[in-house]
């Protein structure tokens, strides 16, 4: 069965128009897109197009690739102290001068839309509410939910330990009651391990689960989203060969990507 975000990004967004028309103030979330990675701006582009179809008022700040790291860090202050302002969103990734660490650092945590300020990462690691969850693992939690999968007690694989999806993944996966193996370049056995998996999620940007590799009636999830030799959008998994054995599977494109995008614009709806 295909895990079908399309649709249910869909359902999502009508839910955030409906709690963002009934907010006493519009929200206001101000997207900051540093330098002209081209995958970035084709992202910040969507998130704005979003934000204008939930009635969320969105404003992009693009700014040169050569501004300084003390420029970008009082911009920020600047908007951390703007009450106009309800969120703050820094595309990743930076150029290369700056420290991501040390931005993501600054930003208000509870306009950290993201979820990806020390503040925010760390109540979810201790069991404390955070302001914001990460977009992309929530809205995969969302899809489990709404496919009514069940996720306590389950075998969870994660593919990639990434600050934006892998960490925070296992994270809610563990509130959740999963039993969760974080997969890296260093682990061994890969696949021996992606055969435990009842719920196996991939967010490595290469094709790395192929053929057999799925254990029978498996839910696949798969983050990744590249363009193959061809030119063609794809994601970690080799759809064809995997999905007749995954009990569902999430495809690229139409997966993952409207899902999180969804979910960040129900980030970007919560006002504090
Ligand atoms: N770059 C890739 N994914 C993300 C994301 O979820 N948030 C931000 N800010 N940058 C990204």
């Amino acid at each position: 069965m295909i895990l079908d975000g399309k649709a249910v990004s869909l359902k999502i967004l009508e839910d955030v128009k409906k709690r963002v028309s009934a907010l006493p103030r519009q929200p206001h979330l101000v997207v900051i897109l540093v330098g002209d990675d081209q995958a970035s701006k084709i992202y910040v582009n969507n998130k704005r197009k979003a934000a204008e179809k939930v009635g969320i008022r969105s404003t992009v700040l693009e700014l040169d690739a050569d501004i300084k790291e003390s420029e970008l860090i009082d911009i920020i202050k600047g908007l951390n102290n703007d009450t106009d302002v309800t969120g703050i969103l820094v595309q990743l990734p930076l150029p290369k001068h700056i420290d991501k660490n040390k931005i993501v650092t600054v930003i208000s945590p509870k306009k950290d839309v993201d979820g990806f300020t020390p503040e925010n990462v760390g109540r979810l690691a201790i069991g404390l509410e955070p302001y914001f969850y990460p977009a992309t693992p929530q809205g995969i939690i969302m899809l489990l939910d709404e496919y009514k999968i069940s996720i306590e007690g389950a075998d969870a694989v994660i593919l990639g330990r990434s600050n934006i999806v892998g960490k925070p993944m296992a994270q809610m996966l563990l509130k959740r009651n999963a039993t969760v193996t974080i997969c890296h370049s260093y682990t061994k056995d890969v696949e021996d391990k992606i055969k435990t998996a009842d719920i196996l999620i991939s967010a490595v940007g290469k094709k790395v689960v192929r053929c057999k590799m799925v254990r029978n009636n498996s839910v696949v999830v798969d983050v990744g989203i590249f363009r193959d030799a061809n030119g063609k959008l794809t994601g970690d998994v080799d759809f064809d060969y995997v999905s007749p054995s995954a009990g569902y599977i999430s495809p690229v494109p139409g997966g993952v990507g409207p899902m999180t995008i969804a979910s960040l614009m129900y980030n970007a709806s919560k006002v504090y």
